[in-house]
């Protein structure tokens, strides 16, 4: 029978979907899989469901050699974790989950934009600190978000999901910056540069990519050509902003407040940006949800399925 590694701890219902299909070896464990796991992985195993934090990287797959895994089904859309190439050429087909992580990643965007331009973080904190002194008609004013432009970095589903959260939801103006002119539901603006993206729109969201073509794509120019009032929004990756000149320009108050998901070396957060209160920080939430996370399992699993059986595989990367 079929031997696959399930790498991390998930959803009971995935769990069972895959054993009533394959030999599973269950690692039932939230920390990431070591190097030495990894490489054992790939030499014991037929396949191997894994995750943000598996750092597959190009010397996993040298020191696995002719590795006995042939497929690496990783939960998540994301898989700037994994050296695609390095895995490809050691003989391994690399799938993903897109689709699932769509609109529960669109609305931890909206969350966050909402947290940061109403404050809701800092505001939190005032009543839990037993300082707050009471409502008054100017206190804790923030960004009215109605009518306003909201400005996309990446419109693929993601984006594209933020943007009509954005539109239908809140009346916004859209702009964005793709690859490709985009075919959409909505009125948006695509503009030529994440510099011009910047200037002209009040709440800027990144929904690009990890990896090291994206990476620190919304560097100190970027962030300086942002208006003071406006507000910085990653969902994406953390390596997408250039983590340090964002701490700077929220730290001068260059622009009025981020709200971020995802960090540089998670789960290491600069002490600089937890003490910023200008700054709504999460913990990677962007897909937390339980059924989301079912979804995103049957995915990785239906991949498993496919390409044991012969068949192409529904989410290849
Ligand atoms: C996941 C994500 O929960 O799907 C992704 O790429 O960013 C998250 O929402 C996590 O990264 C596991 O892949």
């Amino acid at each position: 029978m079929t031997k696959i590694l399930i790498a991390r701890n998930l959803p009971d219902s995935v769990v069972a979907e895959a054993r009533a299909l394959f030999d599973v070896t269950y690692r039932d464990r939230p920390e990431p899989l070591s190097r030495d796991e990894m490489c054992s992985s790939l030499a014991s195993y037929d396949g191997v469901l894994m995750t943000l934090g598996d750092l597959y990287d190009a010397s996993v797959f040298a020191e696995a050699g002719a590795p006995r895994a042939r497929i690496l089904a990783n939960f998540g859309v994301g898989y700037n974790h994994v050296d695609v190439a390095a895995a490809k050429a050691a003989g391994l087909v690399v799938t993903n989950t897109p689709g699932a992580v769509t609109d529960a990643t669109a609305d931890i965007a909206l969350t966050l934009m909402l947290m940061s331009c109403r404050r809701a973080g800092e505001g939190e904190r005032l009543l839990r600190s037993g300082a707050w002194q009471g409502w008054h008609p100017v206190q804790m004013l923030g960004l009215h978000l109605s009518g306003k432009t909201v400005g996309i970095l990446g419109m693929g589903r993601i984006g594209q999901a933020i943007a009509r959260r954005c539109h239908f939801g809140f009346g916004m103006k859209v702009a964005y910056v793709s690859r490709s002119e985009k075919a959409l539901e909505f009125p948006a603006t695509r503009m030529d540069s994440a510099e011009a993206l910047a200037a002209a729109v009040d709440v800027l969201v990144t929904a690009l990519p990890g990896g090291a073509e994206t990476r620190h794509t919304v560097n100190a120019g970027v962030l300086a050509a942002m208006k003071p009032s406006g507000h910085f929004i990653n969902i994406a990756r953390g390596d997408v902003v250039d983590e340090a000149a964002l701490i700077a320009a929220l730290q001068d108050r260059r622009i009025a407040g981020a709200g971020l998901d995802v960090y540089e070396q998670e789960p290491r957060v600069p002490e600089a940006l937890r003490a910023l209160d200008n700054a709504v920080l999460l913990p990677h939430l962007g897909t937390a949800a339980l059924e989301v996370r079912e979804e995103m399992g049957r995915m990785a699993v239906a991949n498993l399925r496919a390409f044991f059986a012969g068949e192409d595989v529904p989410n290849p990367v």
